[in-house]
């Protein structure tokens, strides 16, 4: 089913129905970003920048919850080959309309993570990047999909907020149980060869969605 929402000042964008449990963080976040401007901004994550150097060339990436396109375009930019997916079709509109105007291509999808079809062995990476949105009930699934697509050697790059970001408030969902922890993402792919992980602070400058210091875990996991 198709429902019309209209942003502030914008055409009406065709908006697909929630799946259950998501109307409210699909609205948020097509509030959030039918604001001018990029919410996170134009330049790439930084932690993505840094491990996109383990990638061969011409890899095949999916950005999984990629939102108004920074880091899909980034690796598009160095010849990859990107899939990217966003639960806000707000956010892949302008996505879309950014790779347009560098020149690139990219398959874009409107879609949440319990519906993307998680077919096995289909990447060389995974980039899940500030993507806490799952809560801990519906994370075992999120992660096991995402291992699922990578082939094997495939690299899952994840960068999150830790726990002490309560205390800093400086962006993320703002509530201890989104949040990520070394032991949680251990025990959330059992399988994994960790080539980095890593709690640590950092001085974001992402947009005005993180901003400041900010208390980050870095995570590079391997497929056997
Ligand atoms: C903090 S933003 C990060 C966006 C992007 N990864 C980046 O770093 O710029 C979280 C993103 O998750 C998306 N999102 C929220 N719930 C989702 C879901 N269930 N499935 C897919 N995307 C979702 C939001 O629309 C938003 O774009």
């Amino acid at each position: 089913m198709i429902a019309r929402r209209r942003a502030p000042g914008k055409l009406p964008i065709m908006t697909p129905s929630a799946p259950q449990g998501f109307n409210d963080a699909l609205e948020r976040w097509n509030e959030r970003f039918s604001q001018p401007g990029y919410l996170f901004g134009l330049e790439p994550n930084a932690f993505l920048v840094k491990q996109s150097e383990r990638l061969r060339p011409r890899s095949r990436v999916l950005c999984v919850a990629d939102g108004e396109g920074r880091n899909s375009t980034w690796l598009a930019a160095q010849g990859h080959e990107v899939t990217a997916f966003d639960l806000s079709p707000v956010a892949v509109q302008k996505a879309r309309a950014l790779a347009a105007e560098r020149g690139l291509s990219i398959d874009y999808h409107v879609a949440g993570t319990d519906t993307w079809d998680w077919a096995a062995e289909q990447y060389d990476a995974v980039a899940a990047i500030f993507i806490q949105f799952a809560p801990p009930a519906q994370r075992p699934a999120l992660f096991a999909g995402m291992w699922r697509a990578l082939k094997p050697g495939g690299l899952l790059l994840i960068q999150g907020y830790a726990p002490k970001q309560l205390e800093y408030g400086t962006g993320g969902p703002g509530r201890l149980d989104h949040l990520y922890t070394a032991d949680l993402l251990r025990e959330l792919l059992p399988q994994a060869q960790w080539l980095e992980l890593a709690e640590h602070e950092a001085v974001l400058a992402e947009g005005s969605g993180h901003r400041g210091r900010s208390a980050l875990i870095d995570a590079v996991a391997r497929k056997a």
